[in-house]
């Protein structure tokens, strides 16, 4: 496998072509983001966590019956993975209240919710990724009605799987991002990444005692140290 020409630079991540035109390497930096990109750092080794952390879940997903994009980890900070025609949406799950919920639509931070709700944006920093919702979502031609519905079906069953995984860690998984794509056969498949920049995770039992990147965003304690401790946490080593 050869390392092509950069295909996309992120704010996270890097990806560039292979010599197999259907086959992608994403490689994770160590850049760290946050507000609409407005707040940037680089923090030594976070690439690699988050690497480790989506090397563990989507063979474990796979597993599940749920199609990703991955196919290995060639280096500790990146992925071969199977080349997907993004669908520009960023499909959110979420198991109790927090963030955006509480402060534009009136829950009480950590409020269980059940059944978990899926919120979707538009994924367009331009814009600012705005709320969507299905009408939009087909009159814009941005994915069709079974793939929004096979969408739902997966990102429910991923939380599925995560939320009780975790659980066993005594990690609370209280929101999470999933971006999806279609294969080369118009498959649905995950796409991107599952680490501490797209899981919100509280220790078990403590509202708001924040393990991701909410640490970042709010200042709460040593980025790396947390970082460090939940890639241990959820995968070892
Ligand atoms: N399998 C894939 N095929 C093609 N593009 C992908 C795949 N998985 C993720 N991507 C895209 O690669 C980019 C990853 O880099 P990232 O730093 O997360 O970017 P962004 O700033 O857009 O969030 C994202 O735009 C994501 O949608
Ligand atoms: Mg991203």
């Amino acid at each position: 496998m050869k390392q092509g020409d950069l295909l996309y630079l992120g704010k996270a991540k890097s990806v560039y072509r292979t010599d197999k035109p259907d086959e992608l390497l994403v490689v994770f930096r160590d850049d760290i983001t946050a507000f609409d990109g407005q707040k940037k750092n680089v923090l030594a080794g976070k690439g690699g966590y988050n690497a480790k952390v989506t090397a563990y879940f989507y063979p474990l997903l796979e597993a599940a019956g749920i199609p990703t994009h991955f196919l290995a980890a060639v280096t500790p900070t990146a992925h071969l993975v199977r080349r997907l025609s993004m669908i520009p949406l960023e499909i959110i799950v979420r198991n109790r209240a927090a963030g955006s919920l509480v402060r534009n639509y009136g829950f009480a931070e950590g409020e269980p919710l059940s059944p978990p709700l899926i919120v979707m944006d538009l994924k367009d920093d331009s814009r600012h990724d705005p709320m969507i919702n299905d009408e939009i979502i087909l009159a814009r031609g941005i994915a069709a009605a079974e793939e929004l519905a096979e969408i739902k079906r997966l990102a429910l069953a991923i939380n599925a799987v995560l939320r009780e995984n975790l659980a066993a860690k005594d990690l609370d998984l209280i929101d999470m991002k999933f971006e999806f794509g279609r294969d080369a056969a118009g498959m649905i498949r995950l796409g991107d990444e599952i680490s501490m920049d797209s899981l919100r995770l509280w220790d078990h039992g403590a509202v708001g005692a924040s393990l991701d990147k909410d640490v970042y965003r709010k200042e709460l304690g040593d980025v790396m140290e947390t970082y460090a401790m939940v890639a241990q946490r959820i995968c070892g080593a």
